[in-house]
């Protein structure tokens, strides 16, 4: 059985106080052991702050974005190995706004993935389609350009995979309204597939989050689908009760980690 996860990307919102709060409120919700793995990812000025509240839990962290050279001069940007020394797990790559705001594209994204795994990080590589795209029918042909981009940096020889993939269709990112759960489900049938053609194995150990609009009223519906591991929480991970709530759901969906 695959485990559930609750992420929650804080974008960019917060200052050290806000950090120090938030983590504090989740620690304290006090999800013993922690089921599901909840994860945060706040901007990289909060990171420090963060890490020196949840270093001694079961809550882990991560980047935003990175770099995909190790070192030098490349102004403003922050690389892998500065993510692990923060002690970051994870990192999210090719988020839709870095996509569409930053114009990343497919083959940028493969490049950070890539120096994610060499950096000892696990990518949270993010796929989507938008509303237009929905509405033509190309949800598929989209999902499929975006998960083939990295699929080849899949760990074939080891059963536990190296990434994680999560979903979030950008006519659902902090608009109110989330994909309903057939619809999720749908997309997330449709990545385990693509995976499996590259590994049976791998596909059914692979974490596939959703993501939009995800809120405490609609995530126990979600995570009961049978290919939703959990979810990638936007506008709701900044609001202690309402993330508390969706951790609530996820562990009664009742996977054990
Ligand atoms: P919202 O939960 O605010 O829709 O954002 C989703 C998201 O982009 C998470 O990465």
């Amino acid at each position: 059985m695959r485990p559930i996860m609750v992420a929650g990307n804080w974008k960019m919102n917060g200052l050290s106080a806000d950090a120090v709060h938030l983590t504090q409120a989740i620690l304290h919700a006090e999800m013993e052991p922690m089921r599901p793995e909840v994860v945060i990812f706040p901007p990289f000025t909060l990171l420090h702050a963060v890490s020196q509240e949840a270093k001694s839990s079961a809550l882990r962290w991560g980047g935003q974005n990175l770099f995909w050279e190790a070192s030098g001069a490349y102004t403003g940007e922050i690389s892998g190995a500065m993510l692990r020394d923060m002690g970051c797990r994870y990192v999210l790559i090719g988020h839709s706004e870095r996509r569409q705001i930053f114009a990343e594209s497919d083959a940028q994204v493969a490049q950070k993935v890539k120096v994610a795994l060499l950096s000892g990080l696990t990518p949270v590589v993010c796929v989507g389609e938008t509303e237009a795209e929905r509405a033509q029918g190309a949800t598929e042909a989209v999902i499929h350009r975006q998960v083939e981009a990295v699929l080849p940096l899949l760990n074939l020889e080891t059963s536990q995979p190296n990434m994680i993939i999560a979903y979030e269709p950008i006519w659902a990112i902090g608009t109110g309204l989330s994909a309903s759960p057939e619809q999720a489900q749908a997309v997330h049938a449709f990545i385990r597939g693509l995976v499996a053609a590259y590994s049976t194995q791998l596909a059914k150990r692979l974490l596939l989050l959703y993501g939009g609009s995800v809120k405490g009223n609609n995530a126990a519906a979600l995570f009961g689908q049978t290919d939703i591991d959990g979810g990638l929480v936007g506008g709701a991970s900044l609001q202690v009760g309402e993330f508390i709530q969706i951790c609530r759901a996820a562990e009664l969906a009742g996977r054990g980690g």
